[in-house]
């Protein structure tokens, strides 16, 4: 066993596949979104589920201040568009994307489309956990985007 440092856990929790979501909200008419794959299942009864954003995020405020949130879930051919909404402020221009019924923006042909309900956020370490509650879902029978290695694969 080699004692934890910063590089070791990364390069743990690098071997740790997961799938890649885009998690949006609109803050005051501004459309926001955030490559993460922090998100996990949570609880079944209710419907909840979790991701957690770096607190020295640019945008970590906005995402603190909301109410709503859109999780989709990419699909394997979404590849460009993690790379896109993993830069700071991307635009949503080349997007393609609708709007849910409380106004969340949601990512056209990924693999789940989620709109979500923030319950709580809670501090800890360096991120926030955001614990949501699921109104709704779109699923499509797409072949999911996953990351391992620090790659998509
Ligand atoms: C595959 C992948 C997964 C990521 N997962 C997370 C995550 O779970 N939480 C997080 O805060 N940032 C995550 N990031 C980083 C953000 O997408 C993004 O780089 C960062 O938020 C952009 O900077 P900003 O938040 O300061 O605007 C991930 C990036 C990639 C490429």
């Amino acid at each position: 066993m080699k004692k934890i440092n910063s590089n070791l856990y990364k390069l743990a929790m690098s071997k740790f596949a997961t799938g890649v979501t885009v998690v949006s909200i609109n803050y005051n008419n501004n459309y926001i979104g955030k490559t993460v794959n922090s998100f996990s299942a949570l609880s079944l009864d209710p419907p909840l589920v979790l991701f957690s954003l770096d607190k020295k995020s640019s945008s970590i405020q906005q995402y603190k201040n909301s109410k709503y949130f859109g999780i989709n879930i990419l699909a394997k051919n979404q590849k460009k568009i993690s790379n896109h909404f993993s830069k700071q402020k991307p635009k949503w221009g080349d997007t393609s994307y609708f709007l849910a019924t409380n106004n969340i923006p949601l990512i056209k042909n990924s693999s789940v489309n989620i709109n979500c309900k923030k319950i709580k956020n809670i501090s800890q370490g360096d991120h926030i956990i955001f614990v949501c509650k699921i109104i709704e879902v779109k699923i499509f029978n797409k072949k999911p985007l996953v990351y391992l290695n620090s790659k998509y694969i």
